[in-house]
């Protein structure tokens, strides 16, 4: 079991990655008051045997799977059901699954008497590279992605990479596209990925990959946690990518290698990427969205498709868009581009790159 700690000015966060990390930390965090777990329905189906385990005789709320659950209305019964199993301050809760799981149940854990206790146990690459660290909690409202959620660090990460095995190759290739930004910003992480993109269904080089990240994402959030200037660096494809989750659908690490696809092509075209290393950056891109390959999207109105990224929460003018890219190994920037030139660019990126 290998130990991270991340030091926020919030709060610290310990993070363990093994498959023994259940095992040896479980039975500490699960005695003692009473508790609350939230997972999915397809995590509890798979896994009924680690239910029976270490939650036994724990209040276990089931939510359904799928990223339309990350709602107003399912934190709401999360809530109620937490008030009436009668958790206490000193309560923890368990979020067991993917992202959708740490998101909404971090964001009820931050909420519930001011905030309990939140251990992450994250059960697909996605939420194991990414989303159970760092402390962002999120629902999505109205139509728009993470509009309603706070920073609040979990107390414990427990990732246990055997959870990838029952993972279907769709959503590995999901995970992948946050490994990828990763990459975009981290020489080693880009190295690991360029040299070795046939290992991509190999456990123990997952587990490598899983800790190089979660090392670049302890260091950055401790340095910036609310934001505010180098945390907007793991926004690399998202901007785009949030787009696209919006408009065609995609899941979000799908939707993010092609913004990740769209935005380098635009940062080198736009001179704000190296173009030798923009050019190795989207061969690794390409390869990661050939796994669990779907039929190419029609991005012919993907300008429409812009307007939606407008309103995307980092941009402080409406009539610019900002999206951080890669610059050059281990170097990121802000590109800014007025929204005409940002759609008219995507759109050429796409007739001539996809
Ligand atoms: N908080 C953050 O910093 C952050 C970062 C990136 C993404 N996110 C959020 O994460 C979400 C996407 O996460 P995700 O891709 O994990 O989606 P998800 O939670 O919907 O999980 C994807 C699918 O995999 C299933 N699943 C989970 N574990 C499994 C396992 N071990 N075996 C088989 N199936 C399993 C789930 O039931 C679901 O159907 C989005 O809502 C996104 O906004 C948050």
């Amino acid at each position: 079991m290998q130990e991270i700690t991340l030091n926020a000015p919030s709060a610290a966060a310990k993070i363990f990655v093994g498959d023994d990390a259940l095992e040896k930390r479980l039975p500490a965090l699960t005695t003692g008051q009473k508790n609350f777990v939230l997972t999915d329905s397809n995590v509890y189906e798979l896994y009924p045997d680690l239910f029976k385990k270490y939650f036994d005789g724990t209040e276990i709320f089931v939510l359904p799977a799928g990223e339309e659950n990350k709602s107003f209305p399912s934190l709401y019964a999360i809530l109620s059901k937490m008030a009436e199993t009668g958790l206490l301050r000193t309560s923890r809760l368990f979020a067991v699954g993917g992202g959708v799981i740490g998101d909404i149940g971090g964001l009820a854990a931050a909420l519930y008497m001011r905030g309990i206790s939140c251990v992450q146990i994250p059960t697909t690459l996605l939420a194991q590279v990414d989303s159970s660290v760092g402390g962002k909690t999120a629902v999505d409202l109205g139509g728009v992605k993470n509009i309603v959620g706070a920073f609040y660090q979990p107390r414990e990460v427990l990732v246990a990479p055997s959870f990838l095995k029952t993972l279907p190759a769709r959503e590995i290739k999901c995970g992948v596209g946050e490994i990828v930004k990763y990459a975009a910003l981290n020489g080693e992480i880009f190295e690991l990925l360029e040299n070795n993109g046939d290992k991509l269904d190999d456990l123990a080089f997952l587990t490598d990959l899983i800790v190089a990240c979660i090392e670049h994402k302890a260091r950055v959030v401790e340095a910036d946690e609310k934001e505010t200037g180098e945390r907007r660096s793991l926004n690399v494809g998202h901007t785009t990518g949030h787009a696209v989750e919006l408009a065609y659908g995609f899941s979000h690490g799908e939707s993010v290698l092609y913004g990740m696809l769209l935005e380098t092509a635009t940062a080198i075209e736009k001179g704000a990427c190296e173009r030798e290393y923009g050019e190795r950056l989207l061969s690794i891109v390409k390869r990661a969205l050939e796994l669990a390959p779907v039929s190419t999207p029609d991005f012919s109105e993907i300008a429409d498709c812009a307007k939606l990224a407008k309103s995307d929460k980092k941009n402080t003018d409406e009539n610019t868009v900002k999206t951080a890219v890669a610059k050059r190994k281990n170097e990121w920037t802000i590109m800014a581009l007025p929204f005409e030139e940002y759609a008219e660019a995507l759109q050429k990126a796409a007739r001539e790159r996809m």
